[in-house]
């Protein structure tokens, strides 16, 4: 059969959302913690692996490196014995940001890595400079090229490395580094984002010494070698989130299986605030939809504050808030682009360079659109509608649910590399959706 080149969504909104949906691993641990594995010639075992784009890309990364990896289902065997040599450059095609984080596996292993430029979505200039000056302070030398970079370094030294803004990719690197390098690596203004503690949990089980002391602070004991072991991925917060907001904004009521409340404080605050009702259950969060909305003021921050990823399915919310909601981005300067299509479906939504909101972030004065009025409530109108990357996909599948009548979305490969079995889990819950 023909592939169809172009997929769609096709999706018949103005339906209220019922039932039960099962959040699946997060992608942002899980990755990760496939590249960890290459830390030990031993096998390593990751469960509740999520069933996306994103973890077929790093198998197909890995084991176009000479890695064995056996996947079924959400599980994930890998053995790392048999890779063959560090050029990641010449193995790939650029489809995410996993690649740089393979730098310290592969200098442990050959003394040399070299890494393409990356992919991954765009929301913003997304430079690597924190990470590659951290491997410096670890006695790398970086050449660069004209798409790639080579990472050398016969035996990476421990440091005491600062991070000038507290990367969640960056903090990784340099964790995955230090594991086994020699001495004791202190990596300060980190970030310690639940997938970050998560992968710290798995290396831990393989052997490392590794801790997150007070103020942001990882210290981590290098050791000579690592071993396997079996891993239990988290929960993906983001797709709980996400999914929670589906009973929000269709008047339905949604029970999220998985949804953990210590990943969602934030959120959760911010749904309170805005009115949208949720009961805490032992295996879950029920959430549920009130007649009429309140508007807020909301800032993303890194972990614990109001995850950046949350923002383009709350800022669908907000279309619904009776009144002037504000958002301001201050992780990504470049994240509010998919408004533009929410706007052709009735929103009402303005730009801002300016800092609105509490406090003046670091594009302050950089005429980067990143704050955002959003004044509501519009009713949505369905549409064609193309996903620009993956977070803004699921506020375009929540205003297609939303909106009367039939909508067109696609730029659907963005939204599979990140959201499992998707179709399934809306059909589940009654929405009149089907891929074509
Ligand atoms: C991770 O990206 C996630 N991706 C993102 O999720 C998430 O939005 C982000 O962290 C923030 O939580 C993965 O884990 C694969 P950062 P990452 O390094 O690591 C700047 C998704 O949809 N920066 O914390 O790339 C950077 O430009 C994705 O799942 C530098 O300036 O994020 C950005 O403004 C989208 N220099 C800020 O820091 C650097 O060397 C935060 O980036 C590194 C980052």
């Amino acid at each position: 059969m023909k592939k169809n080149s172009n997929p769609a969504y096709i999706v018949n909104g103005g339906k209220p959302l019922y039932g039960s949906v099962k959040i699946g691993g997060a992608k942002n641990a899980a990755t990760k913690q496939m590249v960890a594995s290459l830390l030990t010639d031993d096998e390593v075992k990751l469960t509740n692996v999520p069933q996306i784009g994103d973890v077929d890309a790093t198998i197909e990364l890995l084991k176009s490196l000479g890695v064995k990896i056996a996947h079924k289902n959400d599980e994930v065997i890998i053995n790392s014995k048999s890779i063959k040599n560090g050029d990641v450059a010449s193995a790939l095609s650029r489809k995410n940001r996993i690649p740089i984080l393979l730098i310290g596996p592969l200098l442990h292993r050959f003394g040399e890595a070299r890494i393409p430029m990356l992919g991954g979505c765009k929301i913003g200039a997304r430079p690597v400079d924190i990470h590659l000056d951290g491997f410096k302070k670890m006695g790398a030398e970086i050449i660069y090229e004209e798409d790639c970079y080579t990472v050398k370094a016969k035996e990476l030294q421990a440091a005491m490395i600062e991070l000038p803004f507290p990367s969640v990719g960056a903090t990784e690197n340099l964790m995955l580094a230090a594991v086994r390098a020699k001495g004791t690596t202190t990596i300060s203004n980190a970030a310690i984002e639940p997938e970050i503690m998560d992968t710290a949990k798995l290396l831990q089980s393989m052997g490392a010494i590794i801790n997150l002391e007070a103020n942001r602070t990882w210290v981590i004991e290098g050791v000579e070698s690592l071993s396997g072991a079996e891993h239990n991925v988290i929960h993906d917060r983001i797709e709980a989130a996400s999914f929670g907001i589906t009973a929000a904004i269709t008047g339905g009521e949604v029970f999220v299986e998985g949804a953990e409340q210590d990943h969602l404080l934030t959120f959760l605050n911010a749904l309170r605030r805005v009115g949208v009702p949720f009961t805490i259950k032992p295996n879950g969060i029920v959430f549920g939809s009130a007649k009429k909305y309140s508007p807020i003021t909301l800032e993303t921050d890194v972990h614990p504050g109001f995850m950046t990823d949350w923002q383009q399915p709350f800022v669908m919310l907000l279309t619904q808030s009776d009144g002037v909601s504000i958002v301001h981005e201050t992780i990504f300067e470049d994240r509010f682009g998919y408004t533009e299509a929410l706007k052709k479906m009735g929103a009402t939504i303005q730009l801002h360079s300016d800092c609105l909101g509490s406090r003046q972030c670091r594009y302050q004065h950089q005429n980067f659109k990143h704050s955002c009025i959003i004044v509501g409530a519009t009713p949505l109108t369905a549409a064609e509608i193309t996903i620009p990357d993956l977070r803004a996909g699921f506020s375009y599948i929540l205003a297609a649910l939303m909106a009367k009548g039939k909508s067109t979305v696609t730029g659907v490969e963005h939204i599979e590399r990140g959201y499992e079995n998707l179709i399934e889990k809306l059909k589940g819950l009654g929405a009149d959706i089907k891929r074509a």
